[in-house]
């Protein structure tokens, strides 16, 4: 990707500080298994959210030496010396796109709005906060950078840091990975959902149950490993496409009740991989499977247009439109409130990506 790499400064910057807030996202059509550099098997699309975020921000102070990479991370005003070794690949990877970060000492400041120990992954938020930060830096070096190009730059940076964390930098539907009826759509980096969605999109609804907020006993890396070789992996790879195609038109055309069936198609067809890798490993829990089908119950029951999704854990994102809101939260608290660890949930609705703070 020659396109990004660093042509040289126009200003000498010193010293400087930026801080950014990059959302979470949920996939409607799921990344799982992918190649070196992080280059996705299948295009995926996803919801931006808006509330769960990462805030961080980067001190870049000009040192004397540029012959490493030299970092610190404070996460929730505390030094993290256990995420380092994720950040410090993450900057190996990037120096060859940003070879000014040879040139600064940096610290990092990073907390999110949702609890660490949610289960809701912080990798796409935390690694599009911190592509956001350089790319900044990037800007005070050369001015004359282009807003869209420093948004591409980021979100090819970003997928280095970890693959979902391409899809964080804007919204509200953003797709990662090249598809012939996606224009501009790129396994480099994601773009914008290019076409124009119906309205019963628009803050569309995501309330994470919190069923589990441990550890996962499979990480997602892992589980992208495991694709390799999967039996079913190059059938997969295609459903996923077939179904961007499908989603596409969906999102054009307003149709939620096939929105439904593919959206939730495609949670347990992501699970469905895991149960059958090898080794093969189970992220759900049985209270996942007790909410699943207290929402098909409910829908059947009240013609709503509700509908579950997962990510590679135990906790279930309802999806639903913003003119059942009300109808949904009394659902929530009668039924579903109870499945919940601590009765822990976080109602959250599309956004726009990511946001610079003024500190
Ligand atoms: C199930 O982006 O977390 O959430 O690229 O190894 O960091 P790495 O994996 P990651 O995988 C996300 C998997 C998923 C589906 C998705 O978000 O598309």
């Amino acid at each position: 990707m020659l396109e990004f790499i660093f042509q040289g400064a126009c200003n000498d910057i010193k010293k400087t500080s930026h801080k950014w807030q990059t959302p979470s996202n949920i996939a409607l059509v799921k990344y799982w298994g992918k190649t070196h550099p992080q280059l996705p098997k299948n295009a995926s699309i996803s919801f931006t959210l808006n509330n769960c975020n990462t805030r961080t921000r980067i001190d870049f102070n000009k040192k004397q030496n540029n012959n490493s990479i030299e970092f610190e991370i404070f996460f929730e005003g505390k030094i993290k010396e256990e995420f380092k070794p994720k950040i410090a690949d993450f900057f190996d990877r990037i120096k060859k796109y940003c070879p000014y970060i040879y040139d600064y000492r940096m610290v990092i400041y990073s907390e999110n709005s949702f609890p660490h120990s949610s289960g809701i992954a912080s990798s796409a938020s935390g690694m599009s906060a911190i592509a956001m930060c350089i790319m900044n830096l990037e800007k005070d070096l050369n001015p004359n950078m282009k807003d869209s190009y420093l948004k591409q730059k980021a979100s090819f940076l970003a997928r280095l840091g970890s693959g979902s964390a391409s899809r964080s930098i804007e919204g509200p539907l953003v797709v990662w990975g090249k598809h012939l009826d996606i224009a501009g759509s790129s396994d480099n980096y994601a773009i914008k959902f290019p076409y124009k969605t119906h309205p019963v999109f628009d803050n569309y609804q995501d309330c994470i149950l919190i069923v589990d907020k441990g550890e996962k006993d499979v990480s997602s890396t892992l589980g992208h490993n495991l694709m390799h070789n999967h039996p079913f992996a190059e059938q997969r790879f295609k459903q996923a496409n077939d179904n961007l195609k499908k989603i596409s038109d969906i999102l054009q055309n307003g149709n939620l009740k096939e929105f439904i069936s593919l959206v939730e198609s495609e949670a347990l067809s992501l699970h469905a991989m895991m149960l059958t890798s090898n080794p093969y490993f189970v992220l759900m829990k049985p209270k996942t499977l007790e909410i699943i089908n207290k929402i098909w119950n409910y829908r059947r029951e009240n013609d709503s247009n509700i509908c579950f999704t997962l990510d590679a854990g135990a906790n279930v994102h309802l999806l639903y439109p913003l003119s059942e809101k009300k109808e949904v939260d009394f659902f929530i608290k009668s039924e579903l409130l109870k499945f919940c660890q601590k009765n822990h949930y976080i109602c959250d609705y599309t956004g726009s990506g990511s946001k610079k703070i003024n500190s």
